[in-house]
């Protein structure tokens, strides 16, 4: 009888870092006033029915979810006329417990700039600032250790960019954004950890793109089915990432990496052009450790 011959041992997969949660403040908008009436981006389309009910069902979903995991989520509350108000990643951004205000590119959720601004100055939020410049909050402004990774190309404007570094002292790198379908930045590009991003490199002009591999050699980056399916859209805290649950491969890749992908289902939200992230601002404060 034959014996097989020996085969070369196969080097064990490294262990993936052990991964923490740490508790988030967030500030949520409840999709009360939440139609599809106008289309401000490629996803969005008045001819297709929304289903308000479900809409609300599948955002209490994501509330309460956030609740389990042990975030605080403050809410505020969507007036009538600005039916994108439950994207509260938009407006403003939140870091060492100072605010910027956000300043929309398009007349139709120009008024959300003043809402929000409203519920900071009525919440205990003493160092806030109006911009100068057009920017969608968080849509386009992501916090990592490091940096403020800010998204241009499509809403926010690049002289927003000098704003956001005097107002909170980090270093801005501008990304431009090429594809319209990933029009804002949190639709190509999400903060895990740190400064571990995961993102989709298409979604970025070629020199971004350059700039991207050189600041994060070990990004995970999502191919295009699951950037398609909004998986960027995610919200991190360190270990668990919640995202769409269509974006399968990306959640397949986040647990090789120790993370615990949670897959939620905003299909009626997602009719408006946002997902997980959209609807989550998150209010970093020096109180919590951010
Ligand atoms: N309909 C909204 C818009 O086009 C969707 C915003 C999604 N928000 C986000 N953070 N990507 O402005």
């Amino acid at each position: 009888m034959k014996t097989a011959p020996a085969r070369p041992e196969a080097a064990p997969a490294p262990a993936p870092p052990v991964r923490r949660a740490r508790a988030r403040r967030l500030l949520m908008c409840r999709p009360t006033t939440f139609e599809v009436s106008y289309a401000i981006n490629p996803w969005m389309d008045p001819a297709v029915p929304v289903d308000a009910a479900l809409a609300t069902a599948q955002w209490e979903r994501l509330y309460r979810l956030y609740l389990a995991l042990g975030h605080q989520v403050e809410l505020i509350e969507a007036l009538p006329g600005l039916p994108d108000m439950v994207y509260a990643a938009n407006g403003a951004t939140v870091v060492d417990g100072k605010v910027l205000g956000a300043r929309f590119r398009n007349a139709e959720r120009a008024a959300e700039g003043a809402a929000y601004l409203d519920w900071f100055r009525a919440h205990g939020f003493t160092e806030i600032h109006d911009p100068l410049h057009i920017n969608e909050g968080e849509g386009d402004l992501l916090t990592c250790d490091s940096f403020i990774l800010a998204g241009w190309g499509f809403r926010t404007a690049p002289e927003a960019h000098r704003e956001v570094e005097a107002v909170f002292g980090r270093p801005v790198i501008p990304l431009e954004l090429v594809d319209p379908r990933f029009y804002h930045l949190d639709t190509a590009l999400a903060v895990l950890d740190g400064d571990e991003i995961m993102y989709h490199p298409e979604a970025f002009e070629p020199r971004s793109r350059a700039l991207l591999r050189r600041l994060f050699p070990d990004a995970l980056l999502a191919d295009r089915a699951d950037a398609e399916a909004f998986g960027l859209n995610a919200m991190s805290d360190g270990l668990n990432v919640v995202l769409p649950r269509a974006a399968e491969g990306l959640a397949r890749q986040l647990a090789e990496r120790g993370f615990n992908p949670i897959g939620v289902d905003l299909s009626e939200l997602l009719k408006g052009g946002g997902n997980v992230k959209c609807c989550t601002l998150e209010l970093r404060a020096p109180a919590l450790g951010q």
